[in-house]
């Protein structure tokens, strides 16, 4: 199914201050496939993960989504097919209730009121939250915002899902249960995460970003066990494989 395809050729961002956040990004993914972003502070994960849905713009190359390639004309669509769980969930919540937030997409998707109360109500029992429901977000605390970003994203049915640091706030057990809502996503998704025990778990392929370019795209197993690799990008071995 190639409307589930994300295609970077030659991807180029400056921010407005100069800053050259991506310098040339190539990848392809297919339908299906779980991808992870890793690399250090400031290599270009989030700016990668903004062009998906046209929050940021390349200067120049391309951004192909299915059979779209994103421009501002085709933005609008895109960003019906791509969900994107931002990094910090103020960015995303600012409706004055859990309820009004997580509803904000569908509602804007034309649906009726009770099949948006009922996407709600399903998106926020996939993430544990249901009890929220009726709280102001500015009230939650820092997981439980994250959460509640992620129900935001979910209620939309995204056929493609990118998540920047989703497991940065969660407990443990929040953790686990947002694993398990990953694996039961069956469409392509990309998770850029500092957890690289989550991303070995969740994703069978891992892309490795250093200054703005892909330093390397492999099976997770083979870039997440390449101790040098991973120390030149500032990270260490997933604590499951350093026990061996
Ligand atoms: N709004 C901004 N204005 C200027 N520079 C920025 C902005 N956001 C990020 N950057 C810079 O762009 C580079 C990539 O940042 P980012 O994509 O946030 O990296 P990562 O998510 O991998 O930590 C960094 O040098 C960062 O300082
Ligand atoms: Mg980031």
């Amino acid at each position: 199914m190639s409307h589930h395809i994300v295609e970077f050729k030659d991807v180029f961002f400056r921010y407005p201050d100069g800053t050259q956040a991506l310098g040339g990004i190539n990848f392809r993914i297919t339908h299906g496939e779980s991808v992870g972003v890793v690399g250090a502070n400031g290599a270009g994960k989030s700016t990668l993960l903004q062009h998906m849905n046209g929050y940021l713009m390349p200067a120049s190359g391309t951004v192909t989504i299915g059979d779209l390639r994103l421009t501002k004309r085709t933005r609008q669509e895109i960003r019906r097919k791509v969900g994107i769980v931002f990094q910090n969930p103020d960015d995303q919540l600012f409706m004055p209730t859990v309820f009004d937030d997580v509803a904000f997409g569908p509602l804007n998707l034309g649906m009726d009121e009770a099949s948006v109360r009922e996407r709600v109500n399903k998106a926020l029992c996939m993430v544990n939250s249901l009890a929220l429901r009726d709280k102001p977000p500015h009230h939650l605390s820092c997981g439980q915002k994250s959460a509640v970003a992620i129900a935001a994203v979910m209620a939309m049915e995204p056929d493609i899902l990118a998540m920047d640091e989703p497991a940065a706030n969660l407990d443990p057990k929040s953790r686990r249960s947002l694993i398990t809502l990953l694996k039961t996503f069956k469409h392509s998704k990309i998770i850029a995460s500092h957890d690289l025990d989550l991303i070995l778990d969740v994703c069978g392929r891992c892309i490795v970003i250093g200054d703005g370019v892909v330093v390397a795209d492999g099976p997770s197993s083979e870039i997440l066990s390449d101790r040098a690799l991973l120390e030149e990008n500032s990270l260490e071995l997933p604590l499951s494989l350093q026990r061996r």
